[in-house]
């Protein structure tokens, strides 16, 4: 690997891949950010898009959006192209929660010939920001988990792992769950919120407010059921453990949720319009 090559970020405009890409920038990297709507086009669905974003790339960031699936000829290509190093970014709760296209991903990275790590999320802070955010805003939020403990993980954090990790050769082979430094029930999260003066949240962690909220939203019944079983298997493993895997990596503790919330309100992520 040489500083020359760019390092290739897919999913590098959302949430957590924006983050990677700045933390690498940061850290006077060269930074490919590929999205359909970066400069560098890339679309999964279009494979026609995929070799002028891996020209010249030794090592990428795969961050697939959500309720998306990494094509079998896709790590072939990257690595016929020169890709060496592979990031993949999954889900703590992948094989819990049944999310096969991350099931997928992981066994074509692992199958793959590159050198992979693959790092596993819990629930990101984030979430209460973007698809929990009109929930958080009106007030009321179900999510059929009842109390039990969850491990959610700042997105910075996460960018600030994956970018160490790419940039080293000692995570090699490894799997990382990663957590924040507390297991929070979704009513303690909320807590938080609402004492960095944020909203004042009801939360119902039954799966029949679950059904009639989504239900409201037009989500089909046979969906419903599968997101409701997928919850209550997340739910039987009981309180999340910290896995201390973000404080292991960045040498320094992991960001709690009461200062996320802080700097969400500072930043007015849930002011109405
Ligand atoms: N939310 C959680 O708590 C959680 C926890 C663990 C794991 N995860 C996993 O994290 C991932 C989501 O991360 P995120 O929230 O950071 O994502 P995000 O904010 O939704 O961003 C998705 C990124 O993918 C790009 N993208 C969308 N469709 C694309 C396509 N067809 N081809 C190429 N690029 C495309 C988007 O850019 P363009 O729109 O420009 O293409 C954007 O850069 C999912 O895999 C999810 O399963 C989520």
């Amino acid at each position: 690997m040489t500083n020359s090559n760019p390092i290739l970020v897919l999913g590098g405009t959302g949430t957590v891949g924006s983050r990677v890409a700045d933390r690498l920038r940061d850290a006077g990297h060269d930074v490919r950010v590929a999205t359909r709507h970066a400069e560098f086009r890339f679309d999964w669905s279009a494979p026609g898009t995929w070799r002028p974003a891996l020209e010249g790339v030794r090592t990428m960031y795969v961050l697939l959006p959500e309720r998306t699936g990494m094509p079998e000829s896709f790590m072939p290509e990257a690595y016929r192209t020169g890709v060496r190093r592979v990031v993949l970014h999954s889900d703590r709760g992948v094989d819990i929660m049944n999310v096969t296209p991350l099931q997928e991903a992981e066994r074509q990275v692992r199958e793959s010939r590159c050198d992979w790590t693959i790092v596993r999320p819990d629930w990101f802070d984030q979430n209460f920001e973007t698809f929990f955010r009109d929930s958080v805003v009106d007030g009321r939020l179900c999510v059929p988990i009842g109390s039990t403990r969850q491990g959610f993980v700042d997105a910075g954090d996460i960018a600030a792992v994956a970018a160490r990790v790419l940039t080293r050769e000692d995570h090699v082979g490894r799997i990382l769950p990663l957590t924040g430094p507390e297991a929070l029930s979704f009513p303690e999260a909320l807590d938080r919120i609402r004492d960095a003066g944020g909203p004042a949240v009801h939360f119902d962690g039954t799966p029949d407010a679950y059904r009639e909220s989504l239900g409201a939203e037009g989500v089909p019944e046979e969906v419903i059921d599968t997101m409701i079983e997928n919850f209550a298997s997340l739910a039987a493993q009981g309180d999340t453990e910290p896995t201390g895997v973000v404080e292991e990596i960045l040498g320094r503790p992991g960001k709690d949720f009461a200062a996320y919330a802080r700097e969400a309100v500072a930043a007015g992520v849930w002011k109405r319009p």
